[in-house]
């Protein structure tokens, strides 16, 4: 396969230092360019990269007919704006999760892809990492039985005030940053979609952003999800599958390492100390390149997108009933 011809809006760290060089070490995918709004910047980010082009401008590397894919890093509040712009401008995008603002800022996306005639995806890498395959298949082959809840965790602490996670005007938050990641696999892995939902939020008395969230998700007929989202807690991400059967536990979740194996734990629940445990290792992988080459395979018609739109805004639909239920102090139907 020709590989894709990609460049990059900003010198976003997220891009820098884990998307683009993971990208790198695939045929599949070439990196052209960088921009940033400063052509300093954007040479500094061009030399770290060893790439060939800089941009001083976003729209200058939009219109660079070389760049046929763009991979759309920048703040949370920008997500649909320069994916529009992109797609307007003749080229896919992999534009960072969470996708938009709210679900229907991301749904304005479908017709400017139906317009553009290209291809968007929100960069959820975790639905090419194998270890979230693997769990799914899993389940779905009846490992624990009926899949009825699910609980995870994701937090960190981070109170850095020029940090885009602490800016709420610009989509920062707890919810918005990992909270969508907890949502995406309850979804995916009790295959349902939640009914209502309920979310217990906490702010940062200056920041004004979600420091703490827990949420319940119900997805009717006796089946549900319970999450806990920081951004001021010691780090920690678990994610665990509770069936009729058995139990399943994904080890790191999200952040999955590119230097070990990953680990999943099956456990028949028989006793209380791991008499029915299984430990399953996943083969090391970057779960950024995988992303990269399936998005790329997208492009040249020769496979599928890890993540359709419709998966995405149907994700925005209970980040958004969570801030309303925040504001409700009640149930909320998404
Ligand atoms: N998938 C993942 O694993 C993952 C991990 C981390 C973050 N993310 C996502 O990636 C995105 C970027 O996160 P990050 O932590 O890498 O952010 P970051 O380092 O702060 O980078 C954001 C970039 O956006 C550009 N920008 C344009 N307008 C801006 C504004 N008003 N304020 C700040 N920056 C602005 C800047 O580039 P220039 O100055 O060069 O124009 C900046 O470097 C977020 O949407 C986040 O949710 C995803």
């Amino acid at each position: 396969m020709k590989p894709v011809k990609w460049g990059m809006l900003g010198v976003a760290r997220i891009g820098m230092e884990k998307v683009i060089p993971a990208m790198q070490q695939s045929d599949l995918c070439e990196i052209v360019g960088v921009a940033s709004r400063s052509a300093e910047k954007a040479e500094a980010g061009r030399a770290q990269l060893g790439i060939a082009k800089a941009y001083g401008s976003y729209e200058d590397l939009l219109a660079d007919p070389e760049i046929e894919a763009v991979y759309n890093p920048l703040p949370n509040h920008l997500h649909v704006p320069w994916t529009v712009k992109a797609l307007e401008a003749g080229k896919h995008v992999l534009c960072e999760k969470p996708l938009g603002m709210d679900a229907a800022k991301a749904a304005t996306l479908v017709a400017a892809r139906d317009r553009s005639g290209r291809l968007v995806q929100e960069a959820f890498m975790v639905k090419c990492h194998p270890q979230w395959l693997k769990a799914k298949a899993l389940i779905d082959e009846g490992r624990i039985g009926e899949p009825r809840a699910a609980s995870g965790i994701f937090c960190y602490h981070n109170t850095d005030p020029e940090n885009v996670r602490n800016m709420a005007d610009i989509g920062g938050g707890g919810i918005m940053d990992i909270g969508c990641y907890m949502t995406i696999f309850s979804r995916w892995m009790l295959g349902a979609e939640p009914k209502r939902a309920v979310g217990l939020i906490e702010r940062d008395p200056g920041f004004g952003t979600d420091r703490l969230a827990s949420a319940i998700l119900d997805f009717g007929d006796g089946r549900r999800s319970v999450w806990t989202t920081s951004t001021q807690l010691a780090p920690a991400q678990r994610f665990t599958v509770l069936g009729t059967k058995g139990r399943l536990e994904v080890e790191i979740p999200c952040n999955a390492p590119n230097d070990r194996p990953c680990r999943i734990t099956v456990d028949d629940g028989r006793d209380l100390v791991g008499g029915g445990r299984e430990v399953i290792d996943l083969p090391i992988c970057d779960q950024y390149r995988l992303q990269g080459e399936m998005f790329s395979k997208a492009v040249r018609g020769e496979g599928e997108l890890a993540m359709p739109l419709d998966e995405s805004i149907a994700n925005m639909k209970v980040l958004d009933a969570l801030f309303a239920s925040e504001k409700s102090g009640g149930w909320v139907a998404v």
